[in-house]
């Protein structure tokens, strides 16, 4: 097996929503030249002005360097069209979790970018076999999975869909871990590793709430009281129902529509309603959360 190394890659991420602008972040503090593209206008420059009063209020917390940081920014430059990043040798994807929208964005990569490049995406949910079929290259496609919120969260699945390159994997896995990640080896199943144990997880929490037997800050004081670091319907708020909800369908189409991944009627109002979780302003709670919100 041949070695690809990607450590002095220059990155296109592609996507600056709640995932790629941290993966935005962790690439250029990690020295990556990082080029930030959204669909929609502005949202690279928006993501990036985020990113940098985040960054500055570590750096006032002692927890990140001042200069680290400066250098960081100038490393990351939102762009306007694709074709700016042209020069990229590793995007990241980190847009909508659809099939066919994603599978348009790697063609239109694959014929703007050198051949040599590795295409990942960060999807939670979506077969990367299917994503490859139909590329010229599909042996350059792989996922790298980041979890919610990147900076934070260290694991990152590797997955493997049939016709990645073992050394693209390899060399993500690498990389991965060369960014401070614990990198993991997954293959293309339905929802890899971690999402496919935590959508019994999120749907048991969603029947409780169907039947009024429980309510969000109840369910969530219950699981932080047992250890766990968020609640449910906090951590479906952080992930973005309209996210969370695409991921369970996706789930459950490829496991053949089997009842035990069927979404939920909760989820689905939520979305319906535009109320994302955080990233809209509302969700189970308002954001920023009150008092009243988070007492049980
Ligand atoms: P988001 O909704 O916060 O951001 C998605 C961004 O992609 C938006 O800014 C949108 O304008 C942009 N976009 C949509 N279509 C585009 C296109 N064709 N070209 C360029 N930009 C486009 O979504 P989020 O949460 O960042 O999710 C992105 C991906 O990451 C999805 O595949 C999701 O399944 C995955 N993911 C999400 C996690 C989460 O907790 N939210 C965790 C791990 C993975």
């Amino acid at each position: 097996m041949s070695t690809l190394n990607l450590q002095a890659a220059n990155v296109l991420v592609v996507g600056a929503g709640i995932m790629g602008a941290g993966i935005a972040q962790v690439a250029a503090l990690a020295g990556h030249h990082v080029f930030l593209h959204d669909a929609r206008e502005g949202a690279a420059q928006e993501a990036k002005d985020q990113l940098s009063v985040a960054l500055h209020v570590l750096v006032s917390k002692g927890k990140l360097q001042h200069d680290d940081v400066e250098a960081a920014l100038t490393r990351i430059t939102p762009i306007s069209a694709l074709r700016y990043g042209k020069t990229a040798t590793l995007v990241v994807e980190a847009i909508v979790e659809n099939l066919d929208v994603k599978r348009k964005l790697f063609a239109e990569l694959e014929a703007l970018l050198p051949e040599d490049a590795v295409l990942a995406t960060n999807t939670s949910s979506i077969s990367v076999t299917a994503l490859a079929n139909g590329l010229k290259r599909p042996e350059r496609l792989v996922g790298m999975h980041f979890f919610n919120p990147v900076p934070l969260m260290k694991l990152v699945e590797v997955v493997s869909g049939l016709h990645t390159a073992p050394e693209v994997a390899e060399a993500i896995f690498t990389l991965a871990q060369s960014w401070g990640k614990t990198a993991v080896h997954a293959k293309s199943t339905p929802g890899f590793i971690v999402n496919r144990i935590a959508r019994p997880y999120y749907a048991e929490t969603l029947a409780l709430l169907a039947e009024q037997a429980v309510s969000p800050q109840v369910a969530d004081a219950c699981l932080r009281s047992v250890g766990f670091r968020m609640g449910p319907c906090e951590l479906m708020d952080l992930i973005g129902h309209d996210t969370n909800f695409a991921v369970t369908r996706s789930v459950y189409e490829a496991n053949f529509y089997d009842k035990r991944y069927v979404p939920s009627g909760v989820q689905r109002d939520l979305v319906d309603g535009g109320l994302l979780g955080r990233k809209s302003g509302r969700g189970f709670y308002r954001y920023p959360q009150s008092e009243a919100d988070k007492a049980v």
